[in-house]
Formats: C-alpha cells, structure tokens, sequence
C-alpha cells in the first residue's frame, strides 16, 4: 500500500477515535512496524505484508486508546530507550527537566562520586539518566511495585545501580545523613482529579503510580521525608509535582523547617514542574 495513503487514513482513523498526536502516532507505529526511523519514513514509497497488516492490528489497539509506548514497548528519555509497558508507568519528557536539573546540581558541586538517590524509580528512567550522565555517581533507586521494579532492572542492567524492591519510606537507612541529591518523581493526582485525567493514563499507568491521597500530596510527604533522613547538610532535593501544586508541594518542604532555598521550578512550556530545596545544616 502507498505509504502517505496509509499514514493520512491511519491519521484520521486516530482522530477519530479522540488520540490527540494522532499523525505522529501513527508514523510511530508505522516506524515500528517496518524497522525504520520515522524520517526514514519519507523514503519508503510502498508498506509491504505482513507490515501493513501489523500496522492496522496496532493502529485498532491505539483507537482502543492503548499507550503508543505500549505499543512500540519503548519510551524515549533524553538519549536513552527505556522498556515500558503494562504495569509500569510511561516516562514523560516533562521529567527529563527534573533528571537535567539534578546532573547540574551534582555537576556544579564537582564531587568525584556523589552519592544520589531516586526514589519511585518506576521504570528506572532517573536513575539510569544520572547513571548515563554523571560518570562516577554512586546511585541508588527505590521502587514498591513488583511488576515495575521488573521494568527497572531491565532499564538500569546496563548501569552500575544499587536498585531495591521496597517502600521509599524505609529505604536506605545505611546511607543516612550521606547522600548528595535526592530525586523523586512520586504519584501526586488528587484522587478527587480521577475525571479530568485523560484515558491513556487513567487505564494504562499503574494506579501506584498516579494517585496519592485526597490532595495528591501524600508520597511527596514521604519524599520530604526521606530526603531529609538521607541528605548530607548541603545536599539537594527535587520532586516533581502537578501543575496545580506549585504553592502546596513547596510547603510541604518549608513546613519542616529542614530546608532552606525552597524553590519551585518550571519547565520549558513555563509549567511549575518540580520543587526543589537544600538540606538545612545541623
Ligand atoms: C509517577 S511514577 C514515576 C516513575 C519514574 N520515576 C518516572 O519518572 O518515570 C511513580 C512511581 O512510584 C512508585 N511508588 C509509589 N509509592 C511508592 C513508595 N512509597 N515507595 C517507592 N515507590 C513508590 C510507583 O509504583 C511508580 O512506579
């Protein structure tokens, strides 16, 4: 079949069915199917069998509002590919800005191997992003879920990463008072937010990974709490937050009266995306 035909009526197929990326979801798959880059897609005249087929059983399941990273069974970070799929959470780029954020922070403080921790690692995409970036970084990572911390290891086998099975809670006591920089991108949706969130997430994300108490700030008290156990006086947290919580989850930091620089930063389409604070001295 001639592929533009097929990538116009894959594309209104899509639209149809409410996807909003429709056109570039479909040359995702399209890409997948036939082993291509999606630019190496404008030198492909024609979609041969058995690709066209596989393309059309992939483009009902994407109507069916799957995940396009489900699909594909892979999710782009930065410059890394992360396995994903079925009971792990889909890394969004909006976090690559929290992971850049912590590699500046190590970097500036120019220590030969700085301890950090991601806590809620879910697929690994943190710590594997500070494992790939800063050379000589002692990094550890937390995750509860069994079926994501299945993800993980697959995604950080590559990387010198001390990973644990296990709640964020609890996690490290021996590297109490030693660490450097703690990251976390913890669940943090209202439960009362369950209608306004679109379907790809609702249905497919691990609900572990989305909800967290009735004001969705449950886990990024955890996080407050934890950073604080394990931080060195000088050292660094940042975790991400919901567009909405740009005043309550620096709170959550300022009410201890363990930080000082509570801040709140935003990413590049000028969301607030992820607070950050310095562990306060003894
Ligand atoms: C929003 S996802 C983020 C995953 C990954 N850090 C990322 O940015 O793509 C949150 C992850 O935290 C995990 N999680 C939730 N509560 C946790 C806890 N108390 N301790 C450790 N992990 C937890 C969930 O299972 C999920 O994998």
């Amino acid at each position: 079949m001639n592929t533009r035909r097929l990538l116009a009526d894959a594309t209104a197929r899509l639209e149809l069915a409410g996807v909003a990326s429709a056109r570039a979801d479909a040359e995702w798959l399209l890409a997948h199917v036939t082993g291509r880059t999606r630019t190496a897609l404008m030198l492909l005249d024609e979609v041969e069998e058995p690709a066209a087929a596989a393309f059309d059983a992939l483009l009902e399941r994407r109507a069916g509002r799957e995940p396009v990273q489900h699909l594909t069974g892979t999710a782009p970070f930065g410059d890394l590919e992360l396995v994903v799929g079925t009971g792990v959470f889909v890394p969004r780029p909006e976090t690559e800005q929290l992971a850049e954020w912590g590699v500046a922070t190590v970097s500036r403080a120019a220590l030969p191997a700085p301890v950090v921790v991601d806590l809620c690692t879910g697929s690994g995409a943190i710590a594997a992003w500070i494992a790939h970036q800063v050379p000589g970084a002692r990094v550890h990572a937390v995750e509860l879920d069994e079926g994501a911390y299945a993800y993980a290891e697959r995604n950080l086998a590559a990387f010198d990463v001390d990973l644990r099975l296990g709640d964020a809670m609890h996690a490290f006591p021996e590297l109490d008072a030693s660490v450097d920089l703690v990251l976390a991108n913890p669940p943090y949706i209202p439960l009362s937010a369950w209608e306004g969130v679109e379907q790809e997430v609702r249905d497919w994300d691990p609900a572990l990974a989305l909800w967290s108490g009735e004001d969705g700030l449950d886990t990024i008290r955890v996080v407050e709490q934890v950073a604080r156990r394990l931080l060195k006086p000088g050292g660094a947290v940042g975790c991400e937050h919901a567009d909405a919580q740009r005043e309550a989850a620096p709170k959550v930091f300022a009410a201890t009266g363990g930080w000082t620089d509570v801040r709140d930063h935003r990413d590049l389409a000028d969301r607030p995306r992820f607070v950050a604070a310095v562990r306060r001295g003894a």
